[in-house]
């Protein structure tokens, strides 16, 4: 039997209450807003493609059931840009670095940097790696990922 829930979160700062199925995961209840930049890929936490922000602190979409967005903040990689639709230091730096190819791991890894910047605003090259390390790219542009993300570093710490 499948049962449902009520909850209410802010969903990229917007409030939000909704009826979600106990069965479904958070990737699946960001389709249902469009919200497409999270993607389910392994299904396992095994790859970072549905990296999101919930309270700030990235998570695998796919391991995270939906009804335990109850009462949370979750951004996704389309609140990066803000409301001048404007692109984030993160995003723009992997344009400039060059750092995807297909770019289907992309959002993951845009995630997954806002994360790592928030709490090392000027991460080497081995604390990268060790934050990326549930993150994959099957393209593999790691060296380009890793000169964004020191691009991005520099970008924010200027605008600060
Ligand atoms: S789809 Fe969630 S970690 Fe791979
Ligand atoms: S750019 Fe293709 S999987 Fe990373």
């Amino acid at each position: 039997m499948t049962t449902s829930k009520t909850i209410s979160f802010h969903l990229n700062g917007k409030p939000i209450t909704i009826e979600v199925g106990n069965h479904i995961n958070a990737v699946e209840l960001l389709n249902q807003f469009q919200l497409k930049g999270a993607r389910e890929s392994c299904a396992q936490g095994l790859c970072g493609a549905c990296t999101i922000l919930v309270d700030e602190l990235a998570v695998s979409g796919c391991l995270t059931p939906a009804v335990m967005l109850d009462g949370k903040s979750v951004k996704t990689v389309e609140s990066l840009s803000g409301i001048n639709e404007k692109l984030h230091p993160i995003q723009e730096a992997f344009i400039d670095q060059g750092a995807f190819q297909c770019g289907f791991c992309t959002p993951g890894f845009v995630m997954m940097t806002k994360h790592l910047l928030d709490l090392i605003p000027n991460p080497s090259d081995e604390e990268i790696r060790d934050f990326f390390a549930g993150n994959l790219c099957r393209c593999g542009t790691y060296p380009e990922i890793i000169a964004a993300v020191h691009q991005a570093a520099q970008s924010l710490s200027h605008s600060s």
